[in-house]
């Protein structure tokens, strides 16, 4: 078996405010319910509302005077700087850290074992549960749930507390993909649970399930946008489970691994990740791309620098996702979106900061060779809409704006994560690895994007 550790520290986030805000008692609450079946004071899902509504971002510090908005100020997008006006509420400044270890392993026995743990309360993945019933079945105390990207919400959340077993026991364990393992691991920092994570796809296994960022949506304010920084006492990676995943999420999962690779400008580890490798050198492979987002976390676990450019790619993803979802149920999946987005960021640094065309072609010669890399129709179709459009670029470029408000959507620069003309993350004049985008830039990227889909 193979271990990796991975170092965590919670600091004070006082000092990262670039301005304060005055957060007002809400006046008509209409999410009450909601905040007592999750166990949160009464008023905190509408200061969470009350904050997407006037676009804060996360380095805007709260200034409060009620506990119920402090906690909301603790998960409205994993947590905010913070500031009390009154003796009612004290903002937790203490500095906590630690370490868990991701353990990566071929033997179903080391499964097994785990499964006989007492005084442990698992919370499964329906599907997982179907393709593993004779395994999972003996299990004592367990939640099986339905979960998907549409239903990753606080209703989610809230529908497990439903549940009595959630007080029973201390430690929890949750085996699914990353939709179940962020839902989890945020209902367990909600009622202060030791959780253990087994992903069972690609994807949760090389990206959700490390680094310890937990978290629902918050609709129509976007993905992941409530939650918390929480770290899971254990990762357990084994491979075995990845026999029952369909080719699309393998498949998904893989653009993941390419961003791993990407990232760290590892064209040998790159090359490694071709159709084959997920049957021919998995645990290998896996643990070298755990340790690329290892060491990036380590540096930077509550995302304040560094850690920004693991969203390489996701700027258009993101964009992307929102937009099938609201077409159709049959939507893209994060991990072929990202695809896409991986391209698109390349060709827009390529546009930008001069970025090598000849390393573009590469990854995407690579997913396409393993069938990674979604074809311009297939795209189309997913978001119901033409590729060339003027109006899909538009509508894609607003998805892509911070402020959702903006009127005049040629005004505004979005945030994206680029890579420069050595093939590393860019930082920008101001220290930051987010760099400003125009609508003029992205449309013209655009243009070259869908033509080179085909
Ligand atoms: N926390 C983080 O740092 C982080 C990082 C990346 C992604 N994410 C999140 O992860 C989520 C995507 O995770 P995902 O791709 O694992 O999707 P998922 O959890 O929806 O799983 C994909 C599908 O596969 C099924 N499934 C899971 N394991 C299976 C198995 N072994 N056999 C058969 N079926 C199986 C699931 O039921 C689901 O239908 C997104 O919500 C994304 O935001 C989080
Ligand atoms: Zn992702």
């Amino acid at each position: 078996m193979e271990s990796i550790n991975i170092y965590w520290k919670k600091q004070n986030t006082t000092q990262y405010a670039d301005r304060w805000f005055e957060v007002e008692r809400p006046l008509e609450p209409r999410h009450q319910e909601l905040s007592k079946a999750i166990e949160l004071p009464s008023d905190c899902i509408d200061y969470l509302e009350q904050a997407f509504q006037k676009n804060l971002n996360r380095t805007t510090g709260w200034e409060v005077s009620d506990p119920s908005a402090g906690l909301a100020g603790s998960i409205y997008k994993r947590g905010v700087p913070l500031r009390s006006t009154t003796n009612a509420f004290k903002p937790n400044t203490d500095t906590v850290e630690g370490c868990y270890p991701v353990e990566v392993f071929s033997e179903q026995s080391v499964i097994e074992k785990i499964l006989k743990s007492e005084n442990t309360l698992f919370f499964i993945d329906q599907n997982v549960y179907d393709a593993w019933q004779k395994l999972l079945s003996k299990i004592k105390s367990k939640i099986i749930v339905t979960v998907s990207e549409k239903n990753k919400s606080l209703e989610f959340i809230a529908e497990l507390f439903r549940n009595p077993q959630v007080t029973d026991n201390d430690q929890w364990i949750a085996i699914g993909g990353g939709v179940l393992t962020d839902c989890v691991a945020f209902a367990a920092s909600l009622k202060n649970k030791k959780v253990t994570l087994v992903p069972t796809t690609l994807l949760a296994m090389v990206d959700a399930s490390v680094g310890g960022k937990t978290g629902v949506n918050f609709p129509p304010y976007g993905k992941n946008q409530i939650g918390s920084f929480y770290f899971p006492e254990k990762v357990m990676v084994w491979s075995g489970w990845l026999s029952t995943l369909d080719q699309r999420n393998l498949r998904g999962g893989s653009n993941e691994c390419i961003k791993h690779a990407v990232l760290k400008g590892d064209d040998q580890l790159l090359k490694k990740l071709n159709t084959d490798w997920i049957t021919n050198d998995f645990e290998g492979l896996v643990k070298e791309l755990i340790n690329i987002k290892a060491e990036i976390v380590n540096q930077d676990p509550t995302e304040k620098g560094v850690r920004a450019t693991l969203n390489f790619g996701h700027t258009l993803a993101h964009a992307l996702e929102s937009t099938s979802q609201a077409h159709s149920d049959d939507y893209l999946l994060h991990g072929e979106a990202v695809g896409l987005g991986i391209i698109f960021a390349c060709m827009l640094s390529e546009e930008i900061l001069q970025y090598p065309k000849e390393q573009t072609a590469k990854i995407s010669s690579l997913m396409k060779k393993s069938h990674t890399l979604l074809k311009a129709k297939e795209l189309s179709t997913y978001l119901g809409k033409k590729l060339d459009d003027t109006a899909t670029s538009i509508d894609l470029w607003k998805l892509t704006l911070h402020d959702k408000k903006m009127t005049s959507y040629e005004n505004g620069e979005s945030a994206w994560v680029l890579l420069d003309e050595q093939g590393i993350p860019h930082k920008t004049a101001k220290n930051s690895y987010v760099a400003p985008v125009t609508y003029q830039q992205f449309d013209k990227t655009w243009r070259r994007f869908i033509e080179a889909l085909d």
